[in-house]
């Protein structure tokens, strides 16, 4: 007997379109008309965060296997992402205070404080909190690849390790830091840092992109800030904090200290 053939690939099959359409359910009466916007957005966030997260562990591993050349490609692909991330803010931003009145009670406590995979962001690139880990249920998914990525190197230990097969003298503190602790700035990694600069372009190159994706979580989350001051000024947030205030405290919080540093030594 012959097997029957499966049935062919199609771009919905392949996609899971049907199940994809499926998965926007407003909880507004009515629905109100803008409620369908705020879940297609942060739907699309998950899924560029659940992207990130696959591409910085291929950073990891391709600094861990010095292919830096291709580690800056993959750092490109993730900034062009992250511009994509803030630029999406705007859409939001059509969005009127009254517009996201009229459906913001049905979040309850929802919030994009509780999204695992932005703490995952995070402590991949060393931002990590015990009590973050703590706020999700234990054995939940969440829970697990949180926890998981608490005990990895973040993108600063892959890179330290990697200067350190480059021949550069990263001391053995440096390299085998705590990598639950924040990245605190250490003059010893900063003189090394001042070297590659002046006379290491290769890496010097990579040292940028750093900065870049730096400076792209901050600008996301200032962006962030000034949305969530133009649609609902001073008021707490749904997740249950002060709202704007609490976010203004997570500004100008540089991730990799000591690339900032020397740059007025340069
Ligand atoms: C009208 C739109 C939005 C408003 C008013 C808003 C408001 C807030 C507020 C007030 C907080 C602080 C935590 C709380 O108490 O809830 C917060 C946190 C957060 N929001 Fe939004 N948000 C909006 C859209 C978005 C979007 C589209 C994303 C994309 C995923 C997002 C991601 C986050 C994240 C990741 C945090 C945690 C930030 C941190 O702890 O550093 N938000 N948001």
């Amino acid at each position: 007997m012959t097997e029957p053939t499966p049935p062919a690939v199609t771009y919905g099959s392949y996609l899971k379109i049907e199940e994809l359409l499926s998965l926007q359910q407003p909880r507004s009466a009515g629905p109100e008309h803008d409620e369908m916007l705020f879940i297609v957005i942060h739907q699309i966030y998950e899924l560029w965060f659940k992207e990130l997260l696959h591409e910085f562990d291929r950073v990891g591993q391709l600094l861990q296997r010095n292919e830096s050349h291709r580690a800056q490609h993959t750092l490109k692909r993730i900034l062009t992402i992250l511009k994509v991330l803030v630029a999406q803010l705007d859409i939001l931003e059509t969005m009127t205070p009254l517009e996201f009145l009229s459906f913001r009670e049905r979040l309850a406590a929802a919030s994009g404080f509780q999204s695992d995979q932005f703490r995952q962001i995070e402590f991949v690139l060393g931002v990590k909190s015990d009590a973050a880990l703590a706020r999700f249920p234990e054995r939940s998914r969440a829970r697990m690849a949180l926890a998981d990525r608490y005990r990895q190197p973040t993108v600063w230990d892959a890179f330290l390790h990697y200067l350190s097969r480059e021949g550069y003298a990263v001391s053995p503190a440096a390299l085998h830091r705590d990598v639950t602790a924040p990245v605190s700035p250490d003059p010893e990694v900063q003189a090394i840092l001042i070297t590659v600069y002046r006379s290491d372009p290769k890496n010097a190159e990579l040292c940028e992109r750093l900065v870049d994706l730096d400076e792209g979580i901050q600008e996301w989350r200032y962006r962030h800030v000034k949305m969530v001051e133009r649609t609902i000024g001073a008021k707490s947030g749904t997740g249950g904090s002060s709202g704007a205030l609490y976010l203004r405290g997570t500004l100008g919080q540089n991730l990799f200290p000591d690339l900032w540093a020397i740059r007025g030594a340069l």
